[in-house]
């Protein structure tokens, strides 16, 4: 009866715990992790092997030359900077990484995912509309037009975007809570696919006729 009653109990707890539950990047297990490329006498942690700790200098901590503004002179308008542990291995296990995003006038980060991360944006200058949809059955969007010093925040692996809707450049930086946050582009994954999903599948999930979606699938 104790032993049932214990398992009833350790069940339920279990039952409340697992809302809890977190699955981002694991937490660091030492100070910090500089990424290195050459497995020679390091340890496997995250994808990466670790520097030497007593090799690490503070070089390995510091990232420059984001202050420079990007080219957007592209069919969107936007330049996106990410410095993930791949560009600053001393991001390696640390569960984070940031990007800065230049925007023309009327320029747009279009609709993507992070996979792995939530993203924190902040407008440092410009205005920006932007917004997020929330997954099935609502699809709700929360949007806003931001301005200088906003921030917003968009909650991890759900769509979002920006769009700069005043008549000069902006400029965001957005922290993400992973090492490596991932990206999926909407339009790219779905129409730009290699090899392409078969045109029959995109013309039935989008309601459109095959003959859009040959268009859309040569643009991307
Ligand atoms: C972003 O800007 C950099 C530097 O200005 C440039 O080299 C790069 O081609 C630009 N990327 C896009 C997608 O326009
Ligand atoms: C998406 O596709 C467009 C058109 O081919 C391309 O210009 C752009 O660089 C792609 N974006 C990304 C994030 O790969």
């Amino acid at each position: 009866m104790t032993k049932l009653f214990t398992c009833i109990l350790t069940v339920a707890l279990l039952a409340l715990a697992s809302p809890l539950a977190s699955a981002h990047d694991p937490s660091p297990l030492q100070d910090f992790c500089v990424a290195v490329d050459n497995p020679n006498s390091a340890v496997f942690v995250n994808g990466k092997f670790c520097k030497d700790p007593k090799l690490t200098t503070v070089d390995d901590f510091i990232f420059m030359g984001l202050d420079v503004p990007r080219n957007t002179l592209n069919q969107l308008g936007s330049n996106v900077t990410l410095v993930n542990v791949d560009m600053f291995p001393g991001l390696n296990t640390l569960g984070i990484a940031l990007a800065r995003v230049d925007y023309a006038p009327y320029g747009l980060n279009p609709p993507h995912i992070h996979p792995r991360a939530t993203e924190l944006l902040t407008v440092i200058e410009g205005t920006l509309l932007v917004g997020f949809v929330t997954s099935n059955p609502d699809n709700q969007l929360f949007t806003k037009v931001l301005n200088k010093g906003d921030i917003f925040v968009f909650p991890m692996g759900l769509i979002h975007f920006q769009f700069n809707i005043g008549e000069t450049n902006a400029v965001a930086f957005s922290s993400l809570d992973s090492q490596n946050p991932g990206l999926i582009t909407i339009a790219n994954a779905t129409f730009g696919s290699n090899p392409p999903i078969n045109p029959y599948v995109l013309a039935k999930a989008f309601q459109l006729d095959k003959s859009v979606i040959n268009y859309l699938q040569q643009k991307f």
